[in-house]
Formats: structure tokens, C-alpha cells, sequence
């Protein structure tokens, strides 16, 4: 999905949907997150498409926009979530959504994490190493229940991404190695606290080919292999997230590109009864939202031109995280004002706060821009260094608005603070 559709180009302007972005930036300020709900639709069904007619679950990856809205949206199309913590597991459920179509991902679950999960009785428990089996058997137990998980495997595979997001390789702190797990499998059977329901691997993100999925495949293949002569049944497999969208001139695999060969591969292999389950985030929303931002100032300097935006770092960290790339467009074309090039900066007091660096644009003070693909990791990965409020967060649906998180007031930033009296 390109952003083209959701945000199309009218007489000059650039819209959400039916709404030009000028009305939004003047009625909700700037910076401001824009989000579409037929692009989060059209994302949903390319995947409901590619699993019609299966045993599936997709799972959306809540860390990649984690507002009510959003996540209401998903499970009102029938998604199942994917979370981290305890916190998106409480996001979730106030979204409405069913626990039982809800998996918990994650190195370091926290034994209150572990207990709310189980009180709200989630799908499944990915378990990632041979400590948080021991703590989830001993909770559930105590609990007198019996608690379902997964291992997460690690493939030691490179899906070929940014090292920061690449999380199947044996290097990374991910997963359990996947030539130890029928061992932790055997160990997971002697508990009569922990059911074994499936295996999960999740090897990175934005991965734009899916060799590295298909290659993970197989090693789980053989694993799944060793784990029925050792009389383990598995229920699912979970294969992650990761499928990336286009940011600038990728060409990422739809859905379909890789499920129908899982699913081949999977019938192939007498396993065609497995229900398979993905956790997609970003390939999801990422080009559902763009970061509405004014231009502040206009900065020439001996080396280099700076447009300072209102927008920073600390509401769209990805280029300062991984010099990522976001596509930048002026929301008002104005043919009077000549192409220079630009580094769009944020007022942050740090060099990394950049949200694009040589882009051709033509820029007057007061001008809005749209940082394009924003939708996945934008907001929530946002913070309020330099005492920012965050930005605000609208859904559009056709002719509508919806504020869906009002941006928030200086004074609530430090309302929790205290004093000491001496
Ligand atoms: N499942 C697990 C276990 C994950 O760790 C992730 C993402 C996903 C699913 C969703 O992956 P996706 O479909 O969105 O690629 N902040 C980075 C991306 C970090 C991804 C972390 N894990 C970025 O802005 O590029």
C-alpha cells in the first residue's frame, strides 16, 4: 500500500482522505498525527484476503500504533493483537478486544504481566527462554490454572533489514536457539501448569523479501518434526510480523506473497491442520497515518539550508533511531517558490533531531509539511523530551474527523511531580 490513496493530491492540496490538511492543521494544530481508516482497512483486507478459506489469526502488532482507536478499528475487523507488556495488554482490552485472540511477546515479562495474562486468559504465552518457562509455570500454578504458551524460536536467519529491527539472527536477544528447543519443549511437558500450544519465531522488520521467512520456515519445519516423535502436538505457528511497506522505492511482498507459500508448504508437509498466526504492525497502519508539521523558521547557513519544523525527535524517533527514511511533501503546492534543498529539524536540542536531510522542497516560514508513512512507530514510540506535549492523533474516515488523543498540556506533563518538602 502506498500513502497515495488515503492521502491524495486535490487541486494542488494534499488531503486525508475527503479532508484537505490545511482544515485539519488549523482545527487540531500542529504537530499533528493524521490517521485513515480506509487505509487501515484496506492494509486489514489484503491480509483477511490471503487467509480466507484457513485456519489463520493475525495479530495485530500493537506496538506499532497503540491508540484505542486504532486498536478498536482492527478488532472490530476481526483482528487478534500481539502485545508486549502489560500496559498494551490493558490498551487491548479496553479496545474491546478478545483475549483469547491475543498473544504475549517479549524477553522480560514481569510477573504482573504474566498474572494479568492469565486472569484475562490470553491465546497464548511466546516464552523466549528457559528462565520466564520456570516463572510461568510456578505463576500458574499457583494460580491453579494451566497457562498456554509457545517457545519462540530463534532461526538464526537474516531477514536482512536494519540491524537495529533484525531480531532472528543468533546474536540477538530474541527467542530461544532453536537447537535447544526440543529440549525446552521436553521440559515445558513436565509441567502440568503450562500447556504447549505452539511454536513462534519472529525474525525481523521491515523485511522486503520473503526468503528469510520461507528459509525460517523449514528450520520449523524440522523442528516441528522432532517435536511430534517426542509427542508434542502443536495447535499453531506463529511466523511474527516483519512484511515492510514502501517508504520510498521498496517493493515489499504483499500478504498473499508470502501465505500462499506457507500455507503450500505447510499442506505439503502433512501439517495443512496447523492454524497459522502473524503479527504484523507495521505493514498494517505504517501507511495509514502521516506527521502533519509547520514550518517554524527558515535557517541558510554557510553549509547548509535548515527548515525547523514544529514536530522533533521525540514525536517521530526513527530517523534519529535508524536514519530512516520518511517521505516529505508540502501539503500546499505554491509554484512561486523556488526547489532549494532542505534538512527539516526539529527544535530539539540535539543534532540527531532530524526528520529529513536533503530533500528538494519549496519551503516559505509557515508552510505545513507531511512526513509520509508515519502511521507504524511514529507516535508510539514518541516521548516528551524537552518537556514537548505529545502530539495530538486524528482519525479521518471520509468527510470526518475524529480527535482520537488530544495533544497533551504542558502543565499535565509535570502534574505528577513533587517537591520535597526539605
Ligand atoms: N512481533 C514481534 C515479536 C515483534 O517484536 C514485532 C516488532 C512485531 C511482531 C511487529 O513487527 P512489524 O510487522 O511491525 O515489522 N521501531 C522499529 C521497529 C521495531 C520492531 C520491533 N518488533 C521501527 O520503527 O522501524
Amino acid at each position: 500500500m502506498s500513502p497515495e490513496h488515503s492521502f491524495p493530491l486535490r487541486n494542488g492540496v494534499l488531503h486525508a482522505e475527503d479532508i484537505p490538511l490545511p482544515e485539519l492543521a488549523d482545527r487540531y494544530g500542529t504537530p499533528l498525527y493524521v490517521y485513515s481508516r480506509a487505509a487501515l482497512q484496506t492494509a486489514w483486507q489484503r491480509y483477511e484476503r490471503a487467509v480466507a478459506g484457513r485456519s489463520a489469526l493475525i495479530c495485530f502488532g500493537v506496538k506499532a500504533n497503540s491508540n484505542l482507536a486504532v486498536l478498536h478499528e482492527f478488532q472490530r475487523m476481526g483482528a487478534g493483537f500481539d502485545i508486549v507488556s502489560g500496559g498494551e495488554l490493558a490498551r487491548v482490552l479496553a479496545a474491546g478486544a478478545r483475549a483469547d485472540r491475543v498473544v504475549f511477546s517479549g524477553v522480560g515479562k514481569q510477573s504482573w504481566e504474566i498474572r494479568e495474562a492469565i486472569t484475562a486468559g490470553i491465546k497464548c504465552f511466546n516464552v523466549e527462554s528457559a528462565a520466564e518457562l520456570d516463572r510461568l509455570a510456578d505463576i500458574a500454578h499457583e494460580m491453579g490454572v494451566v497457562a498456554p504458551i509457545s517457545l519462540r524460536v530463534n532461526p538464526d536467519v537474516d531477514a536482512r533489514t536494519h540491524p537495529y529491527i533484525s531480531t532472528g539472527l543468533k546474536e540477538n536477544k530474541f527467542g530461544v536457539d532453536i537447537h535447544q528447543a526440543p529440549s525446552l519443549y521436553r521440559q515445558a511437558l513436565q509441567h502440568a501448569s503450562l500447556k504447549i500450544v505452539g511454536v513462534d519465531c519472529h525474525i525481523g522488520s521491515q523485511i522486503t523479501d520473503i526468503a528469510p521467512y520461507l528459509d525460517a520456515l523449514e528450520k520449523l519445519l524440522t523442528l516441528i518434526d522432532r517435536l511430534i516423535d517426542d509427542g508434542i502436538r502443536l495447535e499453531h505457528l506463529d511466523l511474527g510480523g516483519g512484511l515492510g511497506i514502501r517508504y520510498a522505492d521498496e517493493t515489499p511482498p504483499e500478504p498473499a506473497d508470502l501465505l500462499d507459500p506457507v500455507f503450500l508448504r505447510l499442506a505439503a508437509h502433512g501439517l495443512g491442520h496447523l492454524q497459522v498466526v502473524l503479527e504484523p504492525g507495521r505493514s498494517l497502519v505504517g501507511n495509514a497515518g502521516v506527521l502533519l508539521t509547520r514550518v517554524e523558521y527558515l535557517k541558510r547557513t554557510e553549509a547548509r539550508n535548515f527548515a525547523i519544523v514544529d514536530a522533533a525527535m521525540n514525536d517521530l524517533m526513527r530517523p534519529a533511531l535508524y536514519e530512516a527514511w520518511h517521505g516529505v511533501v508540502p501539503v500546499e503546492a505554491r509554484a512561486s517558490t523556488p526547489t532549494e534543498t532542505w534538512d527539516v529539524v526539529g527544535p530539539i536540542c540535539e543534532s540527531g533531531d532530524w526528520l529529513a536531510r536533503n530533500r528538494a522542497l519549496p519551503l516559505e516560514q509557515g508552510d505545513l509539511l507531511a512526513i509520509l508513512s508515519a502511521g507504524a512507530y511514529g507516535f508510539s514510540m514518541s516521548s516528551q523530551y524537552n518537556t514537548r506535549p505529545r502530539a495530538a492523533e486524528v482519525l479521518v474516515d471520509g468527510q470526518d474527523s475524529y480527535l482520537v488523543r488530544p495533544r497533551e498540556s504542558t502543565r499535565a506533563l509535570f502534574a505528577s511531580e513533587r517537591i520535597p518538602k526539605r
